[in-house]
This record gives C-alpha cells, sequence and structure tokens, in this order.
C-alpha cells in the first residue's frame, strides 16, 4: 500500500502519520515513513533550496514545480518504488497531489504542465490519500507556533484559500482515493476517522 497525507499548513498531518505508523508497526506491517519534498539526502537539499527565505531573488513559479518533480524523482526512484517492490507499506507525508493543490491551484500553473510531469515523471500513484482539512487560520495559528515560518509559510491567507480550494477539487475527482478528515476535530478523533478507511 502507498498512502499519502495531504492538506494545508498546521492540519496536523505529521501526528497522523506518526500514530499510523505506530499503528501499522504494532500490526507487524513493514512500513516506511517519508515526506516530500524530501525522503533522500538529495531530495533534502533539493526541500532546503525550496522552502529557504534567504534568496536574493524570487523563484519562479515553474522552477519551483520541476524542482518538487527533481525531488520527486529521487525519492520515487531511491525510495518509494523499491520499498512498494518489497512489499512494504509506504507513508508519504504530501505526493502529486500538493504540486496541483500549491502549484496549480496556488500558484495558478497550467495543470497541462502538471500533467505532463505526472504522466512523464511519476509511474505509480498513491492507493490511498488522506486530505485533512481545516480552515487556513486554524493551520496558520498552528504553523506560527511550531516558530520561524517557511517560503510557502509566509504566503499569504489567500494563496492558502486556492490551495484548499484546489485540494477540494481534486477530492471531488478522486472520491475513491482522496477521503476527507476533518482536521479541526482531536487528534485522536482525526485518528479513528482515518482507521475506518484503513481498515
Ligand atoms: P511540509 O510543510 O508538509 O513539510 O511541506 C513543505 C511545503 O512544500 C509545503 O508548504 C507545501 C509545499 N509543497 C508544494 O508546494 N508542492 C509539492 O508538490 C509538495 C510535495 C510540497
Amino acid at each position: 500500500m502507498f498512502i499519502s497525507f495531504e492538506g494545508t499548513e498546521g492540519v496536523g498531518k505529521t501526528t497522523l502519520i506518526h500514530r499510523i505508523y505506530a499503528d501499522l508497526m504494532a500490526q507487524g506491517k513493514e512500513v516506511i515513513l517519508t515526506r516530500e519534498p524530501g525522503g533522500t539526502p538529495m531530495a533534502e537539499q533539493i526541500r532546503a533550496l525550496l522552502l529557504s527565505v534567504s534568496h536574493d531573488e524570487a523563484m519562479c513559479h515553474d522552477t519551483e514545480l520541476l524542482l518538487m518533480y527533481a525531488a520527486r524523482a529521487q525519492h520515487l526512484a531511491q525510495v518509494i518504488l523499491p520499498a512498494l517492490s518489497a512489499g512494504k507499506t509506504v507513508l508519504c507525508d504530501r505526493f502529486t497531489d500538493a504540486s496541483f493543490a500549491y502549484q496549480c491551484a496556488g500558484r495558478g500553473v497550467s495543470e497541462d504542465k502538471l500533467n505532463l510531469l505526472n504522466k512523464s515523471f511519476v509511474a505509480h500513484m498513491p492507493d490511498l490519500t488522506f486530505w485533512l482539512d481545516a480552515p487556513i487560520e486554524l493551520g496558520m495559528t498552528r504553523a506560527r507556533e511550531r516558530g520561524a515560518l517557511d517560503r510557502f509559510e509566509q504566503e499569504k491567507m489567500t494563496f492558502f484559500e486556492k490551495v484548499r480550494t484546489g485540494y477540494a477539487t481534486l477530492w471531488q475527482r478522486y472520491p475513491d482515493r482522496i477521503k476527507r478528515l476533518d482536521a479541526t476535530l482531536l487528534p485522536d478523533q482525526v485518528f479513528d476517522q482515518a482507521f475506518q478507511y484503513l481498515k
């Protein structure tokens, strides 16, 4: 199984992933926990470039999209595909849906470009995706409490509203794969919702 976790900032993805990871491990399953952008040393370097706020120039939207896919290609080849081939369960903090939500819906990059990249470089889509959904303000308050904001977290609320709408579009488009979780609930309740789908 390949399971991805999506949502805007501060919705509790990390907490949920760790709960599910612990739960599956306790069941004796072989599970790996990974994230995007990142998941390999090289892809983590690309992540640092993507999230850094200390560039002297603005990152153009196409560069951002291509860096996401450079990191993803490396991550797929080095981590995700080998793990799936070995019969392991892969829990991935964000995957291609984030590129649709952030780069297409958020930044306004054309869906044609994304489709081309997905067709060319993504051989395997998640079997199941959890979309943790909560009002933007709630998540941003949590993100601010975590400390310094990265390049994405520094975006305006209107950007995140577009990202959230992007996720809603995907959820309506792929109801079998994408399951919406109410991320305004307590962590235990969010886990219970996810657990029902996992069963
Ligand atoms: P994180 O906050 O979940 O660690 O993710 C890092 C940031 O990268 C987050 O603000 C969303 C963004 N992102 C994209 O814009 N496109 C993508 O394809 C991915 C995977 C992440």
